[in-house]
């Protein structure tokens, strides 16, 4: 399996008037393809920093990031913008789905910005709400969807461009537990078929479904591991 995440020593910090945040100190990681990673660690120790420097909506203060064999420390946001779209899949823990829009539509927005026709949009956003399971969901807005539904359908959206990686940020922060590990138990149907995910979850029963599990403390790598448990199937 190649290596497609390599960072090395990024930090970032902001400065808020005369304050100074070190939110990334010193973090060095690589992740091969196919893995499936969670992150931890308190809140304010940086996770989603460094999920949002991975996923090219932020560069690092200093450091290199090399993803999929492309140095992207250093581009401007255009550039950053276009590999965004074409690498990385993102869920949110508020499923950021357009509300007037249908499931179909939400799915299907990334392609737009890919340059596909109207037709193949379209099919595209089927199959891949299909493959979440919610082909007969395809014309519901999400207020007319459970929240287990709209991750579902924002899961679709991050799978549709079939891109190198799926980074969700607590995904399944504002579900139910049952809700929750049926979300895990996609995730871990996603890996199966090859996929990389990398997620941030604050609960141990959820970062047990990752085969590798990163501890960040303060902007530092507190300890990084292999799951010795992964959970196979969620509880039922
Ligand atoms: N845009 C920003 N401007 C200034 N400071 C920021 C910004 N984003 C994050 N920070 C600070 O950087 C540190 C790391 O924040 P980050 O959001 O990465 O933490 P986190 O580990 O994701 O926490 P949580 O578990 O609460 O989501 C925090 O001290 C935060 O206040
Ligand atoms: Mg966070």
């Amino acid at each position: 399996m190649g290596r497609i995440i390599e960072t090395t020593e990024i930090s970032k910090v902001y400065k808020m008037g005369s304050e100074i945040i070190n939110a990334l100190v010193s973090i060095s990681i690589n992740i091969d393809k196919g893995e499936y990673v969670a992150f931890m660690g308190p809140s304010g120790s940086g996770k989603s920093t460094l999920m949002n420097i991975i996923g090219c909506l932020d560069t690092p203060s200093s450091g290199t990031y090399i993803l999929n064999n492309n140095d992207v420390s250093d581009l401007t946001e255009n550039e950053l913008a276009e590999i965004r779209n074409k690498e990385i899949g993102f869920v949110f823990q508020t499923f950021n789905l357009l509300p007037r829009a249908t499931s179909l539509d939400n799915v299907a927005l990334p392609l737009i910005y890919a340059g596909l026709n109207k037709y193949d949009r379209e099919e595209k956003a089927m199959a891949a709400l299909a493959s979440v399971g919610l082909a007969d969901r395809a014309s519901h807005k999400p207020n007319e969807l459970s929240g287990g539904q709209r991750q579902r359908v924002a899961i679709a959206r991050a799978l549709v461009n079939d891109p190198s990686i799926i980074l969700a940020d607590e995904p399944t922060g504002n579900l139910d537990s049952k809700t929750s590990y049926s979300i895990m138990d996609l995730f871990q149907e996603l890996h199966d078929k090859g996929n990389t995910i990398i997620m941030v979850t604050h609960e141990d029963d959820i970062a047990h479904y990752a085969h590798r599990i990163v501890r960040l403390r303060d902007g530092l790598i507190e300890s990084d591991e292999i799951n010795e448990n992964v959970i196979a199937t969620g509880p039922q």
